[in-house]
């Protein structure tokens, strides 16, 4: 084999994996989305305290399902463990799974740990069973009929007066897709220093592949077609909004 063609074949096959696994960054290592939340690029700070208040009158103890849950560093911050009778996380990333095991042993509460579809999960969750369906920066990977297969599920799956507590980033309204992923990744470029320029280019070829982000008015049809008729805006820092929906 001529020197260096190996390595030519790994990085086609990156470049491969890349374009065809939406969450490839997600999947091959959890330490860039570390820096992105330890730096608060994606106001993880804020928007976790909106959730934490929203949820502070609702003393539970609350079974959760919480989709796409990344490291779940997020639960430990927006509910006490005493607010906790049953925790169901969700990612189809390994690696985030192993630190969300690590943070969860903390808080000495009863987990169930998988590493599968979210949309698969929720059509296996049993009906009438959770309080709150938690989903932070994932729905935007699936498309939108999926969208709706979630919170047609969501719905099913929640017990009454339940919610589904949605964090996720969201076009503005008449904005098209093209033109939010040039100023999603402007703002990358010029203000996520904390990033290396690998990571930022990592970054921002996972943006231009797998985020497919809705306005809020279509998010909010999609739930209201799913019977959640009642919505609430929790907190909005550019495209970066906290949802609450209720039946
Ligand atoms: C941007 S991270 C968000 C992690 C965490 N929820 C948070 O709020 O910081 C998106 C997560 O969704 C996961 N994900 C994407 N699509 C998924 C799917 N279809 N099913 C389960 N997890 C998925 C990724 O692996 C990744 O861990």
């Amino acid at each position: 084999m001529l020197p260096g063609i190996d390595r030519i074949t790994i990085k086609l096959h990156n470049i491969f994996d890349m374009k065809s696994d939406p969450i490839y960054i997600f999947r091959k290592t959890w330490g860039t989305y570390q820096k992105v939340i330890s730096n608060n690029l994606m106001f993880h700070r804020e928007i976790t305290s909106a959730v934490k208040k929203l949820l502070k009158s609702n003393p539970g103890p609350l079974n959760v399902l919480d989709l796409g849950c990344g490291d779940a560093a997020h639960i430990s911050k927006i509910l006490d463990p005493g607010q906790i009778a049953e925790y169901c996380g969700c990612d189809l990333s390994p690696y985030a799974l192993d630190v969300a095991r690590n943070n969860l042993d903390a808080l000495g509460i009863r987990v169930n740990m998988l590493c599968r579809d979210m949309v698969a999960v929720l059509k296996e969750a049993p009906e009438n069973h959770f309080d709150v369906v938690y989903s932070g920066y994932a729905l935007h990977h699936l498309t939108t009929e999926e969208k709706q297969t979630f919170f047609t599920e969501c719905r099913r799956t929640l017990r009454e007066n339940g919610c589904v507590i949605l964090v996720d980033v969201m076009l503005e309204e008449q904005q098209s897709r093209p033109a939010y992923l040039d100023s999603y990744n402007e703002m990358v470029a010029t203000r996520w220093e904390a990033l290396t320029p690998h990571e930022r280019d990592q970054v921002q070829e996972h943006i231009r592949n797998c985020d497919f982000p809705e306005t809020p008015t279509v998010i909010q049809t999609l739930a209201s077609n799913a019977g959640l008729t009642t919505s609430r805006r929790l907190e909005k820092y550019t495209w970066h909004e906290a949802w609450c929906y209720l039946a």
